[in-house]
């Protein structure tokens, strides 16, 4: 065994990524109902919204999308590299240690365990073993570089090595608490700094966890489903050195008219309006790699869903950059637009672009075929109306709630109270939820498309491909 590539670990990751897919958006689409029959809590501690809520957050971004990019940036690395994977060992430890986490915080969320910050909301002894497990994803995955028997590294790598490093570094720097228990902790930065250092750290988690990473995913399969090279190489390179340093400079676009100072924030709505040209400069590299067969967008619905990751991806960098501009974000900020803007993101670039890679990879790696093309066409349909019902209900809101809150009689009172604009939303939460319903119906139609593809029979020892050398 020791000559092929290890596929075991890729297996694994890529079966938990459906099913952590699967948890995650139930989870979602329960709290997108509690929002809308508050009743729905039954007055149980656990099941309350502000326990869900990071409960859903932490299981979408760090187990379905933390799962899918272990199991990516293993296969492809092993692909690019030709060479297997570096610690066998350690890579099963990667596998057991990421998924211990999650269950840990799956426990302790419900139970209202947290450091309540968003993102980073797991306690100090389960940001300890993260960050165990984060190094050892590190030293396999620059390991297996280090070994490559091609001189050459993948764009793809380079975008998965920098996900992996800068995701080590803000952990390490936004965890930094003291402990007074088992269960509670207190930051080591106060007031202002502390903000600055968890926003610092939530906008690199979107910029490295889920853009750097998933533009990985993006180069290696983008062209592997339309069987063409990338667009152009040179500007992958230059995509990926202007990315990953503005990014770390826009974080103060979420702390817009806060005790921060004037000048930190003007400067992280520059920074994020520069970040446009890298994003797109990425985007239009992902879908021009199409040029001369946009005819396969026709008939293959697998890259379908790449394709048009790639298009909700230029769509949330749009309008990232317009939100981060001070006197739009003064009408957008703690309204909806955001929840929109997040899933533009969210269920439009990074679900799609992970389900595109994973309706390429099981069969690979299982040795089978796709069991049936035709219900991947039925899950793309499913899942677009269920992100467009999503996005645009939530515009709508988050426009309206803006608009209520600021406006002002002539007398200078407020025209409405919160709890009517709370009111006005009861008909767009409605349609968010089925929106999302839709969204996990496509999700149960890839896992039962994905099982019977597994089930079905081995099509070759050749579709589990031996290194090149
Ligand atoms: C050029 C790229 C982008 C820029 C400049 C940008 C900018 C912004 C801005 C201004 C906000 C609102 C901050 C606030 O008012 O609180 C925001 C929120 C957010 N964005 Fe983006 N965005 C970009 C791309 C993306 C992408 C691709 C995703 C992927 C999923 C994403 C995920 C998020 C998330 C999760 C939040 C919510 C943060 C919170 O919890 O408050 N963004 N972004
Ligand atoms: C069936 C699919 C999904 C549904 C129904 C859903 C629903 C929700 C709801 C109701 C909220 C809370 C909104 C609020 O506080 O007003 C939320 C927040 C959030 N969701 Fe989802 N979600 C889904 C999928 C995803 C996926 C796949 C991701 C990431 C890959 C994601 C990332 C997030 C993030 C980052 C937030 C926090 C946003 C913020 O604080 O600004 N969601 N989701």
């Amino acid at each position: 065994m020791s000559g092929t590539y290890n596929y075991t670990v890729v297996r694994q990751f890529a079966v938990m990524t459906i099913v952590w897919g699967l948890v995650g958006m139930l989870v979602g689409v329960v709290i997108a109902a509690q929002l809308t029959w508050p009743a729905l809590n039954f007055d149980v501690p656990w099941l309350s919204y502000g326990r869900l809520r990071p409960l859903h957050t932490n299981a979408v971004i760090f187990a379905f999308g933390g799962s899918a990019l272990f199991a990516t940036s293993y296969y492809v690395v092993q692909r690019t590299c030709h060479v297997r994977l570096f610690g066998d060992r350690l890579a099963a430890f990667t596998f057991w240690g990421w998924q211990t986490v999650i269950v840990l915080a799956a426990v302790t969320l419900p139970l209202g365990i947290t450091q309540g910050k968003e993102y980073a909301e797991l306690e100090w002894p389960i940001d300890l073993l993260i960050a165990v497990v984060w190094i050892a994803y590190a030293v396999v995955f620059i390991g297996t570089i280090a070994r490559r028997r091609v001189r050459h590294i993948y764009v793809a790598n380079w975008f998965f090595a920098a996900f992996i490093l800068a995701v080590a570094l803000l952990h390490v720097v936004n965890s930094a608490v003291i402990p007074v228990g088992l269960w509670k902790s207190y930051p080591l930065y106060a007031g202002v700094q502390d903000a600055m250092v968890q926003w610092w750290y939530g906008h690199n988690a979107v910029g490295f966890f889920l853009t750097a990473g998933f533009l990985g995913i993006m180069y290696y399969f983008v062209p592997k489903q339309a069987g063409r090279p990338i667009y152009s190489y040179r500007l992958s390179v230059v995509h990926f050195w202007s990315l990953v340093f503005t990014y770390m400079w826009a974080g103060p676009h979420h702390l817009h008219y806060t005790a921060l100072p004037d000048w930190a924030q003007s400067l992280g709505m520059v920074m994020s309006v520069i970040l446009l040209a890298p994003s797109w400069g990425g985007m239009i590299n992902g879908i021009m790699t199409l040029s001369g067969a946009w005819e396969k967008l026709r008939t293959d619905p697998v890259l379908r869903f790449l394709i048009v990751s790639v298009s909700f991806y230029g769509m949330a960098t749009f309008e990232g950059p317009m939100m981060s501009i001070k006197t739009v974000n003064a009408l957008s900020h703690y309204t909806d637009w955001t929840i929109g803007h997040v899933h533009s993101g969210a269920l439009g670039w990074v679900a799609f672009v992970s389900i595109g890679a994973m309706y390429y990879l099981v069969p690979r790696l299982f040795g089978r075929e796709l069991h049936s093309l035709k219900l991947v066409e039925v899950h793309f349909w499913i899942s677009t109306v269920g992100i467009v019902l999503y996005i645009t209900s939530m515009w709508v809101a988050g426009i309206m709630q803006g608009l209520m809150w600021r406006a002002v009689n002539d007398d200078g009172t407020l025209t409405y109270s919160f709890i009517e604009s709370v009111e006005a939303m009861h008909p767009f939460y409605i349609i968010r939820f089925l929106g999302g319903a839709l969204f996990l119906a496509g999700m149960a139609v890839m896992a039962w498309n994905l099982w019977k593809s597994v089930r079905g029979a081995r099509t070759s020892e050749a579709a589990i491909p031996a290194p090149a050398h």
